[in-house]
């Protein structure tokens, strides 16, 4: 079932986070739908800019309805990651998303407001729910390229004017993190005092993390042991760190990178364990069951696992 990331937010805030995780193709919609049934939690798909260019917004749409069949107890939402004001025209008109994100955090802040509150006009007139973002994340997402030096974290008093002014549903916030495999250095992390006082000002207010990929090192090293070149540096987000961040109000969690880590090193490795194989099926299967316990284990840290049946509930009360 198809439901709006507000219908999520609803029941998740302060107990748990939803993880959001970008798809490209059918493999990672499978181990997607997959490890959340054996997790029995809700998610969101995220649908990119760069993914409906990839796959083409009919396929993915096609992708996503099929699936769906075959999980029919799945309860997520489908939702437009770093849009542009046409993009999430495109996506409310189609009548598929339940949720986009107005992503125009490039822009001064009373063009992003505005920007934001047209948007917010046309989905709420269609029931899509609406993601902004305020502040700069480091770091490389679709076309653009943030470097260290000009990413700015999340103003708390400009948050809140933000929300009061654009009347978004969600709001991603730049607290430290950065899209990609290269986070941080040394002993960098999540910025919790900037999130508590964000929470202070926006209190119940759903906030979003993006670049919320762990990077592990063990699969940075067996992408390398099977010929991959990656930064050994690489470091993510502390996954053990989401349970600090869910009473804050984090309750949307980004997760692209890692799933691209999973693919590759399964790839790398049976093709290099099985240099005969050209038949790509083999490591597809492989893909999907690993894809489908990495999903398994974040809901874990997400204290997503189970909470499917307490969303039926609210759902079903709510339509009666
Ligand atoms: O934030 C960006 C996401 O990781 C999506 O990446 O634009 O390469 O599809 P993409
Ligand atoms: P990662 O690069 O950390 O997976 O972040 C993904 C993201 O924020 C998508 O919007
Ligand atoms: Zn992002």
């Amino acid at each position: 079932m198809i439901v709006t990331t507000s219908d999520l937010y609803e029941v998740a805030y302060g107990r748990f986070a939803i993880g959001a995780y970008n798809i490209n193709n059918m493999e990672q919609a499978l181990g997607l739908f997959e490890g959340h049934a054996r997790a029995e939690a809700p998610f969101i798909v995220q649908l990119s800019k760069g993914a409906r260019k990839y796959a083409g917004v009919k396929m993915l749409e096609a992708i996503l309805r099929a699936v769906e069949q075959d999980y029919p107890d799945a309860i997520f939402a489908v939702h437009l990651d770093h849009g542009d004001e046409e993009t999430c025209y495109d996506a409310i008109d189609s009548g598929f998303y339940s949720s986009v994100m107005i992503d125009a955090s490039h822009d001064p802040f009373e063009e992003n407001i505005a920007a934001t509150r047209r948007v917010v006009e046309r989905a709420h007139a269609a029931g899509v729910s609406v993601e902004a973002e305020l502040g700069m994340l480091g770091g490389v997402e679709e076309d653009i390229q943030v470097d260290e030096k000009h990413a700015q974290l999340t103003d708390p008093s400009e948050a809140q004017e933000f929300v009061e002014r654009s009347g978004c549903d969600s709001l991603a916030v730049a607290i430290g993190t950065s899209h990609g495999a290269y986070k941080f250095s040394g002993s960098q992390g999540i910025h919790f005092d900037r999130v508590e006082e964000i929470q202070r000002r926006l209190p119940g207010f759903p906030l979003v993390m993006h670049g919320s990929s762990s990077v592990p090192r063990e699969e940075v090293e067996r992408i390398n042991a099977a010929g991959g070149a990656l930064d050994p540096s690489a470091k993510g987000v502390d996954e053990d760190e989401f349970a600090r961040a869910v009473p804050l109000g984090v309750t949307k969690v980004n997760i692209d990178t890692d799933g691209r880590l999973v693919w590759t090193r399964v790839h790398r490795e049976h093709f290099r364990d099985h240099p005969e194989n050209f038949d790509f099926r083999t490591p597809g299967r492989i893909f999907v069951e690993e894809y489908a316990r990495f999903i398994e284990h974040k809901a874990e840290k997400l204290q997503s696992k189970g909470m499917i049946g307490e969303l039926r509930e609210a759902l079903g009360e709510r339509t009666g």
